[in-house]
């Protein structure tokens, strides 16, 4: 296998529409020697209808040795009447756990073309560059027990566990302050340590691993609730915001918005370096399958092609590919190409696969 295998998981909804423009971008790349080999198989509903499971154990089997995942998004009103344990969502969150994938990055930047896109006002989100950094395999979407009993006649309990352990934090905790050495050295812890023990402990924890390593970054603990208020007034100020894994939906997905579209942000989520010194690794778009737009060329694949970057910077170290990529998204922003959900007046309406071609003939 080569050294530069990507298993793609396109998924469900519109995942095979942005997916494709991945494939597009990757035959021009591979045209001029970069050697990406793709492997593909499903996840998701597209699992379920195939194998009758959202993840098989062939498909995780692949993702193990390949160790480099590109997926487009799961779900849809299709499978929504399955038992939980068998909802497309599972096929997802059993790939995060299973190959240990812990440490989930979600930059959000505005470009300078979409800045009129946001909600909030330009000079808010104006010049907007942060990173959520997530904890991925831990906390309430994992912890035991969980589940739906009944309590009596007509009555249920359902029950959720919010549960961290100090090395699950400690690991989360390097991952932000290294990230934010190299960027504005600037740490915001969020958690509720003023309702919680795990807020508590998240506190704890964090705050030791400052002192004994990184006391060269500077750290803020703030409340989570507070921390979704300061991200709508104030998103300048942050630079790395760590959190777990259930805020870290949450606030991702505001600091989606202050970008302008949640169809325009990345991520990547690591596990620790394999005995070759890779780390295993999975990138996706933050935003879901949008059945609503699906099939009809209408997704904006932006986000998709974001993480394709992250991946070739991240697993396979080809930092100026990555940038170039980049450049071309901000390239075919500026020239005024839009997808429905980034679309202003004035600006050019494309489709996914419009906007994809764009993308590549942006890069030359
Ligand atoms: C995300 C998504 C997932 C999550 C869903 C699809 C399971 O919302 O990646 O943000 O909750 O983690
Ligand atoms: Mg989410």
């Amino acid at each position: 296998m080569s050294e530069r295998t990507i298993l793609f998981l396109p998924g469900d909804g519109i995942g095979p529409e942005i997916m494709a423009e991945v494939r597009r971008l990757i035959e021009h790349l591979n045209r001029r020697g970069l050697g990406l080999l793709v492997v593909e198989d499903v996840v998701g509903g597209a699992a379920i209808d195939r194998h009758g499971v959202p993840l098989h154990p062939d498909t995780l089997e692949k993702a193990r040795r390949i160790g480099t995942v590109m997926l487009g998004a799961v779900g849809g009103p299709k499978w929504d009447s399955l038992p939980f344990e068998r909802k497309p969502e599972r096929g997802l969150l059993a790939l995060r756990k299973e190959l240990g994938l812990y440490a989930n990055l979600r930059p959000a930047f505005t470009f300078p073309a979409l800045v009129e896109a946001s909600t909030l006002k330009r000079e808010v989100v104006e010049g907007l560059d942060l990173v959520i950094v997530r904890e991925l395999t831990g906390g309430v979407y994992f912890g035991e027990p969980r589940g739906i009993e009944e309590i009596g006649p007509g009555e249920k309990r359902a029950v959720d566990t919010q549960l961290y352990t100090s090395s699950e934090i400690r690991r989360i905790a390097r991952v932000a302050f290294e990230l934010a050495r190299t960027r504005r050295r600037r740490v915001t812890s969020a958690e509720k340590a003023n309702v919680m023990y795990t807020g508590v402990l998240w506190r704890q924890v964090v705050q030791e691993v400052h002192e004994r390593e990184f006391p060269d970054v500077a750290l803020e603990h703030m409340y989570a609730d507070a921390l979704a208020m300061q991200l709508v007034r104030e998103p300048r100020r942050f630079d790395v915001i760590v959190t777990d894994n259930l805020f870290g939906d949450l606030l991702s997905d505001e600091a989606a918005m202050l970008t302008g579209s949640l169809g325009m942000l990345p991520s990547a989520s690591l596990g620790d370096a394999d005995q070759n010194g890779r780390r295993r690794a999975l990138y996706e778009p933050v935003h879901g399958s949008a059945p609503d737009i699906a099939g009809r060329n209408l997704a904006n694949p932006l986000a998709c092609i974001l993480s394709f970057a992250m991946l070739l910077r991240l697993s396979f170290g080809l930092e100026e590919e990555a940038r170039r990529v980049e450049r071309a998204v901000a390239r075919v922003l500026d020239a005024g190409y839009r997808t429905a959900d980034i679309h202003s007046p004035g600006t050019q309406s494309v489709s996914t696969r419009e906007m994809g071609e764009k993308v590549v003939e942006a890069l030359d």
